[in-house]
């Protein structure tokens, strides 16, 4: 790796050089063939665009919308935006965040924050509920209540069961990340209602094409703003508005529900901050690049990317259905298709996918599910969809002939036990000290049979053991 603070500045060109040398072993962001992470639409001169959009606001600050309106003006535009696809009225506000995990925090702070008098403040989502919920409830102190599915969906008994005099906030999703199911919105925001409970929908991944999807005739519930008792709605525009990373919408119904959302401080010597959203500098660019995104896409355009979409999920579908080794798991009825095995060993099948170029992502089991292979689908994937059967079929032969991964026995471990050394010796035993991450069908195999406690301590273990600072 070459030095970050060379004793004398670098040309340009080289530099540019440098950083193409780097991205060339990332996987790769366009073509249809990566799964989860990137949002490709595939069109033309989008990219061009967006990055140069990113380039004029990027030193602008969104600190002080009164020392840079145009950010302000882009901000209120992309709001307006979003309130008119998902259901919002006259009353909706709303603000841009970096991404969908900051407006979850944000919406359950809001939520937490509206009420003071409640001590012990707690959130109510079912067990498909996105990883951010968990992360809002431990940054925010607040108790995190989580209910069991039925057939992959919310169950709205369950959650009016588990409402109690504390619950500050319900949350479902539109569609879950980890399937793609749509929780059934109308009965839980009833509920909701009915308790006096905010409810907010998690629409962070879907929010961009759900509604599309349901114009071209998708039989898919309501979800938004629309229905009496939802309260907020998150819809990230890097996710199914294919702008680039680090711009998501969170909208409230109203003003006075979004007030506790802000942070305010005039009690110290400098600025008076005031934030609506986590961080307080903010770079102007993602705005900016997202912005020009949605205009140039447009409405009729963001239609017929999720027709292609929409398509490709039931090509993919049906290549999975036709191969002996693997089923479907959950409905394919938004963009993602997600595949459980019958037969075959899911981790060795992911890394033969992986050799003929098709990034998966498998997750490990959980509760009663077993472990699955996700595939979020994109608009660019409309060009490869059709060339996915055959190596499917091939990949789920040789997977068979190489039969699942036998494990030497190893020692019971617990979260406790897990060590930096320890984790650098697995490692180096897996053959990850290279940094190889190509063949990981025996880490997941190990990591599918940890709890999830251990699963975070082994996997924390080793994102710290490769975030170490190069040294010269
Ligand atoms: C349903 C859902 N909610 C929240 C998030 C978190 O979004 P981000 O990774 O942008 O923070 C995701 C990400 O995949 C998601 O699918």
């Amino acid at each position: 790796m070459t030095d970050a603070l060379p004793e004398k500045g670098v040309p340009g060109e080289q530099i540019l050089a440098e950083l193409q040398e780097l991205r060339a072993g990332d996987l790769p962001t366009h073509g249809g063939r990566l799964f989860a992470y990137v949002y490709d639409p595939a069109l033309d001169g989008l990219d061009d665009l967006a990055r140069a959009a990113h380039a004029t606001s990027a030193h602008v600050n969104g600190l002080d919308p009164t020392a840079f309106p145009s950010l302000l003006a882009m901000e209120n535009a992309l709001v307006g935006a979003a309130a008119r696809l998902l259901g919002g009225g006259p009353a909706t506000v709303g603000s841009v965040t970096s991404g969908g995990t900051e407006s979850l925090i944000l919406a359950v702070k809001a939520a937490r924050d509206a009420h003071p008098d409640i001590r012990s403040p707690r959130l109510l989502v079912p067990s498909t509920a996105h990883a951010a919920f968990a992360k809002a409830a431990h940054y925010l102190r607040v108790e995190f209540d989580v209910v069991p599915v039925t057939d992959l969906r919310a169950d709205p008994r369950a959650m009016a069961a588990a409402v109690t005099p504390d619950t500050v906030l319900i949350a479902a999703s539109a569609p879950s990340y980890a399937h793609g199911v749509v929780d059934p919105i109308p009965e839980i925001a009833a509920i909701a209602a009915e308790h006096g409970v905010r409810f907010h929908v998690d629409a962070c991944f879907g929010g961009w094409i759900l509604p599309y999807l349901r114009r071209l005739g998708a039989d898919l519930p309501d979800f938004d703003l629309s229905v009496p008792g939802v309260t907020s709605i998150s819809a990230d525009l890097h996710k199914y508005a294919y702008a680039p990373k680090g711009v998501s919408i969170l909208l409230h119904a109203s003003e006075e529900l979004r007030r506790p959302q802000y942070f305010a401080h005039a009690d110290w010597p400098g600025y008076t901050m005031i934030n609506p959203v986590i961080s307080s500098t903010r770079s102007g660019g993602p705005i900016a690049a997202a912005y020009a995104t949605l205009r140039s896409i447009g409405d009729t355009g963001y239609l017929d990317l999720a027709r292609k979409t929409r398509e490709s999920v039931a090509v993919l579908a049906a290549a999975v259905e036709a191969t002996d080794g693997v089923r479907l798991y959950a409905p394919t009825e938004t963009s993602v298709v997600c595949l459980a095995s019958d037969g075959v060993d899911l981790f060795v099948l992911a890394d033969e996918l992986a050799a003929r170029g098709w990034h998966t992502q498998p997750q490990m089991a959980h509760a009663d599910h077993p472990p699955t292979i996700h595939l979020t689908v994109t608009a660019a994937v409309h060009a490869t969809a059709a060339s996915f059967a055959p190596d499917l079929a091939e990949a789920v032969a040789v997977a068979r002939a190489r039969g699942p991964i036998e494990l030497p026995p190893l020692p019971p471990l617990t979260p406790e036990m897990v060590t930096p050394e320890l984790i650098a010796s697995l490692a180096e035993g897996l053959g990850l000290g290279a940094g190889d991450f190509t063949r990981m069908a025996a880490v997941n195999t190990i990591l599918n049979a940890a709890p999830p406690a251990l699963r975070e301590a082994m996997l924390t273990g080793f994102l710290s053991l490769l975030q170490r600072p190069t040294v010269r």
